[in-house]
This record gives C-alpha cells, structure tokens and sequence, in this order.
C-alpha cells in the first residue's frame, strides 16, 4: 500500500485519471471497476476530458459497476446506476459493462451474472473505490466476510443514515448489492480515494488501524499494489503523514 496525499480533491481527482488512461494505453482491454458517489465523481469527469484531449481509446475495455441500492431504479439520479450510466458508460463507452440491476427481483441471479461477467472479462485491472464513514468499501459493511464474491448485504445504520445524500427524497433504502473485497484482494491495482476532513478519521483507521473486517476499509493495507489518494484535509489524522 502507499499513500499519497494531494493539495486537493482537482489534484487526486487528476492524479487518479491519469493511473486509469496509463493502464488503457498499456492494456485496451481492461476490466475496470469503479465505485460511484461523491468521491469519484471528478475522476469520471477529468477521465472524460483528458481522453478526448489525449486521444485515449476505452472503446475495448470492459467495465463492472462496484454497487447498488437494492430497490432503486437506474432511473433515480440517486442510484449507482445512473452515476455509472451517464458519467462512465454514456461517456466512455466501454466495450461491455454490466451494473446490478437492483429491481429484477433477483438479487442472487444479479450477483451470479456479475460473478460471470468478472469470469468472463476479468480479473480486475484497476478499482478505484472510496470509503464509507462506517469504513466500507462497495457495501461491504462492517463484519462482512472478506472471501465474498458478489453478495446482497444488510445496511448499517450509518450507511442508511449517510445514503440519503444521493437522493432528493427520502429512499427507501434497506439492502445494498456489492462486488465483495476478494475481487479486491485480487484486483490488479486499487486505488482507494478520498476528501475532505469528514474523511479524515476513517482514513487514519484505514491505513493506520488494524486489518480487521470490522473496518473493511482496512484491507486495503494488504493488498501489495493499493494507493491510497487522498487530499490533505483527509490525510489530517494520519500520522505518518
Ligand atoms: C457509498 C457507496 C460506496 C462509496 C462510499 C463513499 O455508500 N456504497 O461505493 O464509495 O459510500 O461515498 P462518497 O464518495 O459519496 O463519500
């Protein structure tokens, strides 16, 4: 794991788009996944613009969304879904992409076609995930097994709670249908961002704290090729900083 602590959310947003264009031009056939939310939202956008401005083609590879809100329609500018739609697929374009469906009915049968679909175009090049105030990662909450593949989770209070920031009335919200942290464990590269104070005692137990599921966060300190991004607020908290 390193960590690298940036000015601001535009210089890791910047440095995290330029990782994932490296990794396109070295291998245009990607598996990337990325989590959606406030976080990465600038990293999509800077993607976006540097790869028309640098002529980077995402035409070949392959995208897996990180999660979803059980019960939300792609429809809801709140859901994953639409974050993943119109600021990675409808943008990028990628060759094939597969987001949970979170209104079919069948959550196992969703995790099956995205545990297929990994099989299929995988492993994973490159996740770019954030931290949940709770310490999850995807919703891989506190407790969760680290050996899962795709799973439908029980949201924690703080997670419910939080959630309600993406949508503009009260959602409905219960369950959460997450990538489960061996697809991080195996994923060639992760990048796990973050910033803003608010984040800065969840990235102190991230990287300073024990390797423990209840912080699932934590595992990221295992993983041999894992950046830590964060922006200097963020990185307050830590000591080694
Ligand atoms: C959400 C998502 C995660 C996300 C995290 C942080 O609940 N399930 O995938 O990375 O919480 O979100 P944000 O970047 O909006 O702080």
């Amino acid at each position: 794991m390193q960590v690298k602590i940036f000015p601001d959310h535009e210089a890791l947003s910047s440095a995290a788009a330029d990782i994932i264009i490296q990794l396109i031009r070295i291998k245009p056939a990607a598996l990337l996944c990325f989590a959606s939310g406030e976080t990465p939202r600038r990293t999509c956008e800077l993607l976006v613009e540097k790869s028309i401005n640098e002529n980077v083609d995402f035409s070949k590879c392959s995208f897996a969304g990180l999660d979803e809100w059980v019960g939300i329609p792609p429809t809801n500018d709140g859901s994953c879904h639409y974050f993943f739609q119109h600021l990675v697929l409808d943008t990028l374009q990628p060759q094939n992409a597969f987001l949970f469906n979170a209104i079919s009915g069948d959550m196992e049968g969703e995790c099956a076609k995205m545990d297929q679909f990994i099989l299929q175009h995988g492993p994973i090049d490159l996740m770019m995930v954030g931290i949940g105030m709770n310490g999850h990662i995807g919703f891989n909450e506190p407790g969760v097994s680290v050996g899962l593949r795709s799973h439908v989770i029980d949201l924690d209070p703080t997670t419910l709670a939080v959630g309600q920031k993406y949508f503009k009335k009260k959602a409905p919200i219960r369950q959460g249908i997450t990538l489960g942290l061996s697809y991080l464990q195996q994923s060639g590269v992760v990048l796990l961002l973050a910033n803003g104070e608010k984040k800065s005692t969840v990235i102190h137990e991230a990287v300073e704290g024990p390797v423990t599921p209840q912080f699932p966060a934590s595992i990221i300190q295992t993983h041999a090729n894992s950046i830590v991004m964060i922006d200097k607020p963020a990185a307050s908290q830590l000591k080694n900083n």
